[in-house]
């Protein structure tokens, strides 16, 4: 049988350890602070920075392998998910892992609805945004607002109440983004339309005018459903790492969801699509693809929707996306920054630059045209990832609170300052070296 341990040998001392080699094919980066050069020495650490090659938590949520191309929520191959589930189904699977049988699906949808509606406080905190206001940066300051409308939420070890603000969240994000997006249109906000799907009230919120009932358009409505299913979770990224992070320092989830969507609003996550659109409008025409293809190799810039983290391979989201698209644009009519980016990619492809970097279109290459195409601003595109991903993030969350390991998120650094001095007296301080001058525009 083989043994499951790792042999080091210290070459600086000669000393030798064996290190178990745990379940998921890891070590624990604290086996490795035995390993020292003398007694008072702190012992040895890991250095990863932006957790390259780091674990964090063992998950039992979302499943990916991204040589292979695979994403599986709960076992459940996307494939499948987007082609026959809905999003609402979908996300209780997220959160407590196993798909409802009828009788629990429809309790969830209506838990789900009747928090749809919000505090009119809330109504008036977002009227006080500027009318010129990002509606990302108005989703993250009143999703951390809600922090003050719910004290009983930093009851965080309870079951009941982690379940309560997991319905509220899911059910108040729809209603959030509308109005932040009816604040930058200058239009009075929509009160949600329980009678309709999740996506269709959504879709009500966002653009009902004068009419008494908004009927949105059914293939729309499916279009944003399996959009939301796609951005449902992805595990340890960036946006969920920081809910994990500063959940385990135990504030109420609306502060993490806070920062999870201050995280999702950078251009290297959720606001990847809208940067894809801008590189794609500025590409303009198919003959200007292989100009920009050349900066990009030359290190000048990045192809936007491209490259992962994890994937190594095609995004299996993008390749839903792209087939989802053409659905879409028989109801709105044909992007034409589709054409663009279907040749950029067949180009980038075939060209050695991506194939050896292992480069392929993410999720954010597609879903930015199709939500063009429905009539979204850009300024929209991160707000509806925020939507569904919220579901990926309180179930992170809650797995976080339930996890004997986890402790407060509290990395370790490599000091590289300046050794002890002392202080002088302002009048007696000598002018500044070059070196410290250049320490200075750090900042
Ligand atoms: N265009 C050109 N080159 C790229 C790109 C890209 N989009 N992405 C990675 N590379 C290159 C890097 O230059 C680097 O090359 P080198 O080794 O020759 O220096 C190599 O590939 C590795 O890149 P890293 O930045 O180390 O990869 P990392 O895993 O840190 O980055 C990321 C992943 C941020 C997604 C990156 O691929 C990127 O910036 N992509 C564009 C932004 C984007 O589409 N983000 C959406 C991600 S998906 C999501 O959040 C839903």
């Amino acid at each position: 049988m083989a043994n499951n341990t790792l042999s080091v040998t210290d070459n600086r001392t000669g000393k030798k350890y064996e290190l178990p080699i745990e379940e998921g094919d890891v070590i624990r980066a604290a086996d490795l602070r035995q390993i020292k050069v003398g007694k008072d020495d702190f012992g040895l650490m890991s250095y990863d920075p932006a957790f390259t090659n780091t674990a964090s938590c063992r998950s039992r949520i979302t499943f990916i392998d991204g040589d292979k191309g695979i994403l599986r929520y709960r076992g459940y191959p996307i494939e499948e998910l987007a082609e026959k589930s809905n999003y609402l189904e979908v996300a209780y699977l997220i959160v407590k892992g196993e798909l409802p049988d009828r009788e629990h699906y429809e309790r969830w949808e209506n838990n789900i609805k009747i928090h749809t509606m919000v505090h009119e406080n809330i109504k008036k905190f977002m009227e006080g945004y500027r009318y010129d206001a990002h509606p990302m940066g108005m989703l993250l300051g009143t999703v951390g607002a809600l922090s003050t409308f719910y004290p009983d939420a930093n009851d965080i070890h309870d079951l009941e109440s982690r379940r309560l603000q997991t319905r509220r969240l899911i059910g108040k994000m729809p209603t959030l983004a509308a109005f932040a997006y009816r604040h930058t249109k200058g239009l009075p906000y929509v009160y949600p339309d329980n009678d309709l799907s999740y996506t269709g009230n959504l879709l009500s919120m966002l653009f009902k005018m004068t009419e008494l009932k908004y009927k949105p358009d059914p293939v729309l409505e499916r279009a944003l459903d399996v959009l939301f299913i796609l951005h449902a979770d992805h595990e340890q990224n960036c946006s969920a790492n920081a809910m994990r992070a500063v959940g385990s320092s135990q504030p109420d989830p609306y502060a993490c969801a806070a920062a999870a969507v201050a995280a999702l609003y950078g251009p290297l996550h959720g606001g990847a699509n809208e940067a894809a659109i801008r590189m794609l409008m500025e590409i303009g025409s198919v003959s200007n693809i292989p100009a920009l293809l050349r900066k990009v190799k030359e290190g000048e810039r990045r192809l936007m929707g491209f490259g992962h983290r994890v994937y190594k391979n095609y995004d299996p989201r993008a390749k839903i996306l792209k087939e989802m698209a053409a659905q879409v644009f028989e109801v709105t009519g044909r992007n034409p920054l589709i054409d663009i980016a279907i040749e950029l990619e067949r180009i980038a492809l075939q060209d050695e630059y991506f194939i050896s970097h292992k480069l392929y279109p993410n999720v954010d290459f597609y879903s930015g045209i199709i939500y063009q195409a429905m009539g979204f601003p850009m300024t929209m595109f991160p707000v509806l990832f925020a939507i569904p991903r919220t579901s990926g993030w309180m179930a992170q969350w809650a797995e976080m609170v339930r996890d004997s390991e986890q402790k407060i998120a509290r990395p370790r650094q490599i000091y590289v300052g300046e050794p002890i001095r002392h202080y002088s007296e302002l009048a007696s301080r000598p002018k500044p070296t070059q070196r410290e001058d250049a320490v200075s525009e750090a900042i």
